[in-house]
């Protein structure tokens, strides 16, 4: 399997690159020019592309041959950034390419999701301010992902939880729905995040699906084991 990950620098990115190659895929990824070096631990075991993820041009040749494709969307800046990088990805991803997709709880596929007070303070209060000082546009993810859950290729969104470091707990465990008491703990080890990601790729059950992600050894998910 060949996989391209778009974003690959940052720290989901490259839990990921580490993954993949775990397993033996052929790895190329995108990050933008300045963060290059933020790959230097993986030099010789994989291909970058320089580049803004949204540059179409560069997602064009990246994604060429590849099998597979993880996207790290960030709503960063307000130009459109993650919408413009679905776009690219959606237009030169092979066809039948397995397209995976990160973001956050706060997007829905279906608007069945139910929301803690504080996730709703979070983004009524986080996404104006944010956008006021041009630092990010939530509403440029929900677009993305829009996007994504109106097209026709093989995409999953993976919808992680409030994410910290620290070692592998294993494949998280999900939910269609946040407000599922599964997910009740909200914590996920963001390598266990950039697990789900890779792992994603070949499980076709989680085409056309937008899974809520939750580490597998949290309070919720040990007490609702084998009740998704
Ligand atoms: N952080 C959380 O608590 C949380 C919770 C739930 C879901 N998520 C999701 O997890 C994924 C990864 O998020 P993360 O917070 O863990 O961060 P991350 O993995 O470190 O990724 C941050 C990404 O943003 C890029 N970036 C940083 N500044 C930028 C700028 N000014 N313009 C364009 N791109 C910029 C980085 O690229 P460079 O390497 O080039 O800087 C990197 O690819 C996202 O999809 C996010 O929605 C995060």
């Amino acid at each position: 399997m060949k996989v391209c990950i778009v974003g690959a620098s940052g720290k989901l990115g490259r839990y990921m690159v580490q993954h993949a190659l775990d397993r033996g895929y052929e790895v190329v990824g995108v990050c933008r020019p300045e963060s290059v070096e933020k790959l230097a631990a993986f030099s010789g075991r994989m291909t970058v592309f320089p580049g803004r993820t949204d540059d179409a041009a560069v997602i064009e040749q990246a994604v060429a041959g590849c099998d597979g494709v993880l996207v790290v969307l960030v709503p960063r800046g307000v130009h459109g950034y993650s919408t413009g990088t679905v776009q690219a990805v959606l237009d030169h991803a092979q066809p039948g390419a397995r397209l995976v997709f990160s973001c956050g709880w706060h997007i829905t596929l279906d608007g069945q999701d139910k929301y803690s007070l504080k996730l709703k303070v979070v983004v009524k209060v986080f996404g104006p301010v944010a956008r006021l000082f041009r630092f990010a546009d939530l509403d440029d993810q929900v677009e993305a992902c829009r996007r994504v859950f109106a097209s026709d290729t093989r995409w999953t969104v993976v919808r992680g939880s409030d994410l910290e470091e620290g070692d592998s707990q294993g494949l998280p465990v999900w939910s269609r729905h946040v407000g599922d008491p599964i997910l009740e703990s909200n914590l996920t080890r963001r390598v266990d995040f950039a697990l789900f990601m890779v792992d994603a790729l070949e499980r076709d059950e989680l085409i056309h699906e937008a899974p809520a992600i939750v580490g597998r050894q949290t309070p919720s998910a040990l007490a609702h084991a084998g009740s998704s």
